[in-house]
């Protein structure tokens, strides 16, 4: 006849209760949808031929909050300006709005982000690296692939 030995468990065990795991994103607050949700497509940049390049983005929103695009920066240029053109002139703006469920175009004859005294003047195929700072949404790296001087994806 054996008797099953009496078990000691608790002999110095510590119970680690690491279910209490922080840290975690933050709140999803999805359905008051009250935060912009930021996707960059489309990006390119003609090859320049001088010391001043522009760039092109689209910036879509699918957040239940608008934002604005207010400032763009690269090691590539210590001026980088966002600009409007209207009647052929371009502009200089403090921002450009993306509304909530919508989308900020940057094209060729429109709005473009504009790169004065480059450092260096990148070649077709190379990639510029910028980062897209907005009034809500956290900054946004990029990388422009640099086109044909001529390039426009608008026009087929
Ligand atoms: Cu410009």
């Amino acid at each position: 006849m054996t008797r099953p030995a009496p078990l000691t468990l608790a002999a110095g065990l510590t119970i680690t209760l690491a279910l209490a795991l922080t840290g975690c994103s933050p709140e999803p607050s999805a359905s008051s949808g009250g935060t912009p949700e930021l996707k960059v497509s489309g990006a390119y940049m003609p090859r320049p031929v001088s010391d001043l390049a522009a760039g092109f983005i689209v910036v879509t929103n699918s957040g239940g909050a608008a934002d604005k695009l207010t400032s763009v920066t690269s090691d590539i240029s210590d001026d980088i300006t966002i600009h409007q053109t209207e009647n052929q002139k371009m502009r200089q703006v403090a921002s450009f709005d993306i509304p909530a469920g919508g989308e900020l175009n940057l094209e060729r004859g429109g709005s473009h982000i504009m790169f004065a005294n480059l450092k260096q003047r990148p070649e077709q195929d190379q990639k510029v690296k910028i980062e897209l700072h907005f009034e809500k949404a956290g900054p946004i790296k990029v990388e422009l692939p640099v086109k044909e001087t001529t390039y426009n994806p608008a026009q087929h």
